[in-house]
């Protein structure tokens, strides 16, 4: 283990640098039937037995819906000077499309407020994954009209916030909504059907497109950019099969998700690959690659990839390398991945300003008799993976802030309340939150790099 305790050169970051921590909607918020707000496919999922770890839902989550305001005193007691959030659509048009719940938007614009006036910088995500239910009803992303009432949702978003949020994001990790939740079946909605999520993952990409029209028209000056959970995948062996897998899998992960955002159309060998038909109409690859101002990295895990023809496409699967330290997750932790996807981005896709959007580790957590909270092992993930995006700052990638996943312990979808990912502990039982030694390690990295900055203006 190397020391947690060591400085962190972080010089290379700007003095702008955008030190925040990112939750959803669903995972934090519960309240789910609150103020008008509607079911979504999460809390359908949820309700679903035998879908989620111990039968856990969103239905109260953090409480954060009532408990805003106390987390947002513990960014300040973080030191964080941005926050990445996400709106709930079933909150704030319950209908999936047409009337607006005031009472939802209300509830949003008093958050920014508020974060605003304790100088942190509101990051707002459109879409993490919470579809109201009845669009669902109606077809779900696979169904062309989803894109059509996300852009008009995210026109009515930015038309109350914009004067006040310039930093935008439509989607949060579309992978995840189009594949794990149409072609593996472990997310909202189950399905696992190819044909659907290659339908979902074309109209999540031109629903990404329609909203970044709709934000850039009524938000003058907004900054938008897409997250994406980029796969840093390595073949397992030198075998030619495992090479082409591993290729087959970073098309599946990342390019089709990046290339036709950079108006490089979706990849042809995974058109191929995938053998469905794209619902393709003309003028539809223009607007999904609508310019951007910037890319969101969500990092957690590099992968070793071996050939699986008898899987689902793209019939490739990650191999367990042993040896390897792992999260509470079994995920591998290796921070130099980080800094291979910073730099791809900068150099593969000429991105002008990165951002890591999402980036953090669960483990089982240690509550001292005293009631503090020891995680060393989730600091030195942290601080390993600020010191690899200062590696590709140093590089040369623009990265313009890091965004820790998470501010709390939350609803880890699939995995329930089992999983933690927070700098801050919070006892489901009590709902009481207690900054863990990770988050006091970050707030010391992010005060020593705001007192350098401040000394070198
Ligand atoms: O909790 C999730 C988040 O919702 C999306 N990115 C990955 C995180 C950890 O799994």
């Amino acid at each position: 283990m190397s020391d947690p305790h060591a400085p962190v050169d972080v010089s290379a970051f700007p003095h702008d640098f955008l030190w925040g921590t990112a939750t959803s909607a669903y995972q934090i918020e519960g309240a789910v039937s609150e103020d008008g707000r509607s079911p979504s496919i999460w809390d359908t999922f949820s309700h679903t037995p035998g879908k989620i770890d111990n039968d856990d839902h969103g239905d109260i989550a953090c409480d954060h819906y009532h408990r805003w305001r106390e987390d947002i005193a513990l960014m300040r007691q973080l030191g964080t000077n941005a926050y990445r959030l996400s709106v709930a659509w079933p909150r704030v048009v319950p209908g999936g499309d047409g009337v607006v719940n005031a009472k939802g938007l209300d509830f949003y614009d008093e958050v920014i407020d508020s974060l605003l006036a304790q100088g942190i910088t509101p990051s707002v995500t459109l879409y993490h994954w919470d579809l109201p239910q009845v669009l669902q009803d109606r077809g779900g992303w696979p169904a062309r009209e989803t894109a059509e009432h996300f852009a008009a949702y995210a026109a009515v978003v930015a038309e109350r916030l914009g004067d006040r949020v310039k930093h935008w994001t439509p989607l949060n990790e579309p992978l995840c909504s189009a594949w794990i939740g149409h072609l593996e079946g472990r997310m909202a909605p189950g399905w696992t059907d190819l044909t659907a999520a290659v339908q979902a993952s074309y109209h999540l990409l031109l629903g990404h497109g329609l909203a970044t029209q709709a934000i850039r028209a009524a938000v003058p000056g907004a900054e938008i950019g897409i997250v994406n959970n980029l796969a840093q995948v390595e073949p397992a062996t030198d075998r030619p099969e495992d090479i082409a897998a591993a290729r087959r899998m970073d098309g599946h992960a990342n390019r089709w998700w990046l290339d036709p955002v950079h108006g490089r159309g979706f990849p042809a060998d995974m058109v191929e690959v995938y053998g469905v038909e794209l619902p393709e109409k003309a003028g539809d690859l223009a607007t999904i690659a609508e310019p951007l101002d910037w890319l969101g990295l969500n990092y957690y895990f590099p992968s070793a990839i071996a050939d699986h023809p008898a899987g689902p496409a793209p019939y490739a699967d990650s191999v367990r390398r042993l040896g390897v330290p792992r999260t509470g997750m079994d995920w591998e932790v290796d921070a130099n991945g980080i800094e291979t996807l910073l730099l791809r981005l900068t150099h593969e896709y000429g991105a002008r300003k990165l951002y890591v959007t999402e980036n953090g580790s669960a483990f089982p957590d240690v509550v001292r008799p005293d009631g503090t909270v020891d995680d060393p092992e989730r600091e030195e993930y942290l601080v390993n993976h600020i010191a690899a995006c200062a590696r590709a700052a140093r590089k040369g990638a623009p990265l313009a802030g890091y965004f820790a996943w998470s501010l709390l312990d939350n609803f880890e979808w699939a995995y329930g309340y089992d999983k933690r990912f927070g700098l801050v502990h919070v006892d489901y039982a009590t709902q009481a939150r207690t900054i863990k030694g990770s988050g006091h390690r970050y707030a010391d990295i992010v005060r020593r790099h705001g007192s350098r900055s401040r000394r070198a203006a």
